[in-house]
């Protein structure tokens, strides 16, 4: 279903060091199994893969139903873990154009003003019969103290009571820890529906948890069938992670070699923001104490008119990982044109999937022999299955790679930094 290829990563690493590498993941992922490498109290994202609760699964399931036979509009507000994975599996498997049943927006993953207020002109905006748009609700927030979110769902709650009245009650959904932070006391005051987000779960970790699911089933994708392909691949690679450590162990003996930049990209746009998902996971886990490699996200062909000199021709210091989708339903073909002025009569017969697909092994190629070791993670094809093992895929293989450089996966005291800095220039008491 997926397959990591390391081919165009190999002759940039000493097969020693690629070795030894191997081995070091090798330890890496046992003390990830046994529970006993750092942050071994955060693994709840395998627990949960280990043991399905379909209960849960239903239930997100049946809320979603009804919010999507109601509501115009679903906001899901949150920021950072509490919004990438929702939004990242959303644009993947929903269509470009044909805004679902339930039109998804996000807030609270940045604090513009300038946002906010014409999101909530937007709102207010009648329907076409002169009534109300209906409007749910879905703040998200693990500590339930993050300013970027708490301010968006104040601003977004007054809307809400003032439009709604008392009903504005049933409309706002929460997902929170089980206890603690000011959320919870929100919920307490006005009786919200709550989902709970496991003390054991991190924020980047938690895409397969009500976090993800609630807004990802509000978008009409099948949750079940994408919780299902993580818990295939946690099965997979309980009993062979072969692939695994040898993704984790080139990524630690390319880092090792002096490749310190990793460019997520995917010649299929819809798959971009999931690099975005990526770069969070990646980055909050392995860039500690001057170690890690800097996660980037590129959307080619569209960056390869940007940045691709830099990538083809700049410091020899970056690293690719493809996203590459082999199969996909659409079959947009080119066809011959009688006065071929424009030269294309060339591709006529071609899908622009094998054309595109052409421009991805082009690219390969050109940037491996420009010096850039690249990596491949091939989808069979791009559903909720795939999409589900590919989650799990990257979640495992972070936390391994990260054990290897001897740095805890599941923290991330760094983000704190900036949060002091501005709530004492805010005058927080
Ligand atoms: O991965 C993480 O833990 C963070 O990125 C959080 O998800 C993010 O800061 C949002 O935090 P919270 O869910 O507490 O609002």
């Amino acid at each position: 279903m997926i397959s990591i290829d390391l081919e165009g990563a190999q002759k940039f690493v000493p097969s020693e060091e690629y070795r030894s590498a191997q081995e070091k993941a090798e330890t890496a992922l046992q003390q990830l199994k046994g529970k006993t490498g750092k942050g071994a109290e955060w693994l709840g994202w395998r627990d949960i893969l280990a043991n399905p609760n379909d209960a849960l699964l239903e239930n997100i399931q049946n809320l979603a139903e009804e919010v999507r036979e109601k509501a115009d509009v679903f906001i899901v507000c949150g920021i950072g873990g509490s919004y990438l994975g929702a939004r990242a599996v959303i644009e993947a498997l929903t269509p470009f154009f044909d805004n679902h049943k339930t039109e998804i927006l996000y807030a609270g993953n940045q604090m513009s003003g300038k946002y906010l207020s014409q999101m909530i002109d937007y709102l207010s905006e009648k329907k076409a019969d002169d009534s109300d748009k209906n409007v749910y609700l879905n703040v998200i927030s693990k500590s339930g103290t993050t300013l970027e979110t708490a301010l968006a769902f104040r601003i977004l709650r007054d809307w809400m009571y003032d439009t709604y009245g008392d009903e504005a009650d049933n409309k706002i959904i929460c997902t929170t820890s089980e206890e603690g932070g000011a959320l919870n006391k929100v919920i307490d005051a006005h009786g919200y529906t709550k989902f709970v987000l496991p003390d054991d779960i991190g924020g980047r970790f938690s895409v397969l948890t009500p976090v993800g699911l609630l807004p990802i089933a509000v978008s009409g994708v099948d949750i079940r069938s994408l919780f299902y392909g993580a818990v295939t691949a946690y099965q997979e690679y309980e009993k062979n992670a072969e692939d695994i450590i040898s993704y984790a162990a080139m990524r630690y003996a390319l880092n090792k070699s002096g490749f310190e930049i990793d460019i997520f990209t995917s010649f299929e746009p819809e798959i971009r923001f999931f690099g975005s998902w990526m770069q969070q996971l990646y980055g909050e886990s392995e860039g500690k104490n001057g170690k890690g490699m800097f996660p980037t996200v590129l959307g080619y062909s569209t960056d390869l008119h940007s940045v691709g000199q830099m990538v083809q021709q700049g410091k020899r210091n970056v690293i690719e990982t493809f996203l590459v989708v082999k199969k996909t339903q659409n079959k947009l073909t080119v066809k011959e044109d009688a006065d071929n002025n424009d030269g294309l009569n060339y591709l006529t017969g071609k899908t622009f999937h094998e054309i595109n697909f052409k421009a991805y092994e082009g690219t390969k190629e050109a940037h491996i022999e420009g010096g850039v070791p690249v990596i491949s993670m091939v989808l069979s094809e791009l559903n909720e299955n795939t999409l589900g093992h590919l989650i799990y895929l990257f979640e495992l293989s972070i936390a391994v790679y990260v054990y290897c450089i001897g740095e805890n996966p599941f923290n991330q005291p760094g983000v704190e930094n900036y949060k002091k800095a501005m709530y004492r220039l805010l005058g927080k008491p």
